[in-house]
């Protein structure tokens, strides 16, 4: 069987091809980095815009990757929450033009619960029951994960996601968008402990959410004093950028750590997927093997290449046309979190 998995909850548009034996026979990711770059961040208009344009040469190109026409589909998938809501919208009419036009199955992609999916993918083994632990540009949440197909929210940021926050401190000291990948070089010329910044929330070990803006202000502040709204046109050192990054970092990688071991001590539970943008930080996945092995836990991290948005990881719905969970043509968008 073919499935089509469609991914354009926010600034890539990716389509992939996966048998129900959950084999990827052809994959494509066009990335939109280019275009929002000089604005620091995903601009919602210019992204939902790009995808109209990318969505078909890429349903085209992963096809013809997979080596199979449309009329070899058995079915379609489409990451229709959580994201913005202009983008969802794109790959959503896509997925349901293709299933009236073909009369084959619509099935529905949580994309949270996709970026945990990419573990299971990845390690060929069941990773079930887990502590989820998403971390990306908009979303940093820990999750209760029965199986494939029970997750439960058990905490999540109050404010900024990490990979927000990472983006946002990059325009702070002068690093180009995205700002994970730009403060990860940056870090490897720095001193971790160059400055102390906040770990929020890090020490009450009621709660298993993450917050990340109080951080994002400290870095500020420490480049100029509150009062300052100039702060951008502040010629910085290399030495102070690299210090900087490294420093911010740690704090970042602290907080994710230290909560992800709080969720295994609360739920009992002796697994740990990580997926999301952020989980391709290599100071991230250093701490998170050294650590959670000397909890006893097992660790799956998402491999590099599903780390960041892709449609691949959609094979989530695998599991999901397996139980049955075919979607009716009415089907929307979520543009926000479903707990459940
Ligand atoms: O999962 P993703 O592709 O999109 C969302 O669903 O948000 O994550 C994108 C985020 C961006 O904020 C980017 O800066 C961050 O992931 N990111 C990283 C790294 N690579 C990407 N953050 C830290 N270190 C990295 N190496
Ligand atoms: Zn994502």
């Amino acid at each position: 069987m073919h499935i089509l998995t469609l991914e354009t909850t926010c600034d890539e548009t990716s389509a992939a091809v996966i048998t129900d034996r959950l084999e990827v026979l052809g994959s494509v990711v066009a990335s939109q980095d280019e275009l929002h770059g000089r604005f620091g961040g995903v601009v919602p208009e210019i992204a939902s815009r790009a995808h109209v344009e990318r969505i078909l040469p890429v349903i085209d190109e992963a096809l013809g990757r997979a080596g199979i026409a449309l009329k070899d589909l058995d079915a379609v998938a489409v990451a229709n929450t959580p994201g913005l809501a202009g983008s969802l919208l794109i790959g959503l009419v896509a997925a349901k033009t293709l299933c009236v036009t073909l009369g084959v199955p619509l099935i529905a992609v949580n994309h949270l619960q996709a970026h945990i999916y990419a573990c299971r993918l990845a390690s060929k083994k069941d990773v079930f029951p887990c502590v989820g632990l998403i971390v990306s540009g908009g979303h940093t949440s820990l999750y209760r994960c029965g199986g494939p197909l029970e997750f439960e929210l058990l905490g999540s940021t109050i404010d900024d996601a990490a990979g927000e926050a990472f983006d946002k401190v990059a325009s702070m000291i002068g690093l180009p968008y995205p700002g994970g990948p730009a403060i990860q070089r940056a870090a490897e010329q720095g001193n971790s402990r160059a400055y102390r910044f906040p770990r929020a929330l890090l020490n009450d070990e009621d709660r298993l959410d993450f917050s990340f803006s109080g951080l994002k202000t400290a870095v500020r502040y420490t480049i100029a004093g509150p009062g300052r709204t100039d702060f951008k046109s502040i010629r910085l050192d290399p030495q102070q950028v690299a210090d900087l990054a490294a420093s911010f970092q740690e704090a970042v990688v602290d907080c994710l750590l230290g909560k992800a071991l709080l969720a295994l001590r609360q739920t009992g539970m002796r697994v740990l997927c990580v997926g999301g943008g952020v989980a391709a930080n290599t100071r991230l996945r250093g701490r998170l093997e050294e650590e959670i092995q000397l909890a006893g836990a097992e660790l799956h991290i998402a491999p590099l290449e599903l780390c960041t948005d892709n449609a691949v990881m959609g094979a989530i719905a695998v599991e999901r046309y397996k139980a049955g969970l075919i979607e009716d043509l009415d089907l929307d968008i979520s543009p926000g979190v479903v707990r459940k």
